[in-house]
């Protein structure tokens, strides 16, 4: 492999001149108070940001793990270029009731090469948190239809006597659950964010549904030097679990969990865990839902992240957004809801999104991406490691997983200062958590751009502890 010079190039204050002037134009968006970087999307390149202001930055930011394959990749603007993918923009459709040749190819594509194992059925929406909101829809519909059943009723709510229909209607809603981790994150709608326990911010004000949630082990990284605190802290978290599901057995929908906790601090735990919250939640007869709508698609070294926890059994199902271009759930046979209206909505499947996402796993398989995010994230990985070793009153908690890499700093202010010492010399990296640095390459990144980032992150740290 050969090594690319580092083309990182910060010559304005940041933002720069032009980029302010744009940030302030743009206030009509209610979402501008965040932005930070108007990019030139022309220019950039692979894992290299371009702002408009000429300044260049090695993007291990990818907008919270949406970047794929880098900036301006040849098969995809190859793709965007076609006439396939032209008809597809601008001729959206009821992908339910109507489509064309592509969908169907589409889906027997992802179904044959790219779904997680045990996976039958996939659905589609737009973002991650409507995919997680549309498994949790799911997870109750099954849920419900099983209890009825149960009691010797019919399943179908159609057949429910007319008082019971008219509750429904008007809210009469259920007393399932669907049982979460402390510190998730599963989305934004009012389902997924009763399961989501990380920011304030996130839920102050609205309405929750008293669903319960259980500890996630609280870890000591890296994790394989701390084998017997980490599993007792393992332990701790599945005993509670298994005390929710007894206290609440019979009315749990589903269990759901990221493989990787991002948002709430990149938290891991071992394979051993998620085997046993596998065999507790099947034991309460609930519904496995993975989260992986940061981690699916690559950045873990494996396609989706659960495939690394070898569990005896697939878990029910699957949720994916980000990398993947839409969002959506892959569902075992058990939870393919197949009854007319149940899941439904007006586009469920845009085409030009699916032509993109398609793209990139044929290229994350074609170039064997997982080959490189394995390889050069442990080479990242070690990296940080050595600097927890040279700054370890900086640098703590070093983990990752492939391209899902993080460590901590002792404050969240210093985490912010960092941050912004590495951006202006034109590295650019997120936080997550109170005071982790979370790094999300894009799968292209290779050793060299690493080796490039471990220098500035050095030189930033040098700088911090003057
Ligand atoms: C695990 C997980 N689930 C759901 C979501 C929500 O995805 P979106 O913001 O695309 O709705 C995110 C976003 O970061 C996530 O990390």
């Amino acid at each position: 492999m050969t090594t690319p010079k580092s083309q990182r190039l910060v010559t304005t204050e940041l933002p720069g001149p032009l980029a302010k002037a744009l940030i302030a134009r743009g206030g009509f968006d209610m979402q501008s108070i965040y932005r930070a970087v108007i990019a030139d999307d022309v220019t950039s390149s692979g894992p290299w940001l371009h702002d408009v202001d000429g300044n260049v930055f090695l993007d291990l930011f990818a907008s919270f793990a949406l970047g794929a394959l880098g900036y301006n990749h040849p098969a995809l603007l190859d793709l965007a270029r076609s006439p396939a993918f032209a008809h597809a923009s601008v001729n959206p459709t009821s992908t339910p009731f109507l489509t064309t040749p592509f969908w169907i190819e589409y889906v027997e594509e992802i179904g044959a090469r790219f779904a997680p194992r045990g996976m039958t059925k996939m659905y589609c929406v737009d973002a991650g948190g409507e995919g997680v909101e549309s498994a949790m829809k799911a997870a109750f519909i099954v849920h419900g239809e099983r209890r009825r059943k149960a009691d010797g009723r019919s399943p179908n709510p159609l057949e429910l006597p007319e008082g019971e229909q008219r509750a429904v209607l008007d809210n009469a809603g259920t007393d399932a659950v669907i049982v979460s981790f402390g510190g998730a994150f599963h989305g934004r709608g009012l389902g997924p964010l009763s399961a989501t326990h990380s920011k304030l911010m996130h839920k102050a004000d609205l309405p929750a549904f008293p669903w319960p949630q259980v500890p996630f082990p609280e870890s000591r990284y890296p994790l394989a030097r701390f084998p017997d605190e980490n599993a007792r802290a393992e332990e701790a978290s599945l005993t509670e679990l298994a005390h929710v599901l007894a206290r609440h057995a019979g009315r749990v929908a589903a269990v759901i969990v990221e493989p990787l906790q991002s948002e709430g601090g990149d938290r891991h735990a071992s394979p051993a865990f998620f085997r046993r919250v596998q065999a507790l939640t099947r034991q309460a007869g609930a519904a496995l839902i993975f989260d992986e709508v940061q981690t699916g698609c690559g950045p873990s070294g494996t396609l989706w992240a659960h495939e690394q926890f070898e569990l005896p059994e697939p878990p029910d199902m699957v949720t994916f957004g980000k990398k993947m271009q839409m969002g959506g759930f892959f569902a075992s046979a058990d939870y393919a809801i197949s009854q007319f209206g149940r899941m439904y909505q007006t586009r469920n499947g845009d085409r030009a999104r699916a032509l993109l996402g398609l793209e990139i796993l044929r290229t994350i398989a074609s170039d064997d991406l997982l080959t490189n995010v394995k390889s050069t994230g442990a080479h990242f990985l070690s990296g940080i490691e050595a600097l927890a070793e040279r700054y370890p009153a900086l640098v703590t908690s070093p983990r990752g997983q492939g391209f899902l890499l993080a460590f901590d700093l002792p404050t969240a202010a210093l985490r912010d200062d960092f941050l912004k010492r590495a951006q202006r010399r034109g590295v650019m990296a997120t936080y997550t958590g109170t005071r982790s640095v979370r790094l999300r390459p894009h799968l292209v990144t290779r050793p060299a751009e690493v080796d490039d980032a471990l220098g500035v992150f050095d030189a930033v740290l040098v700088e911090m502890s003057a």
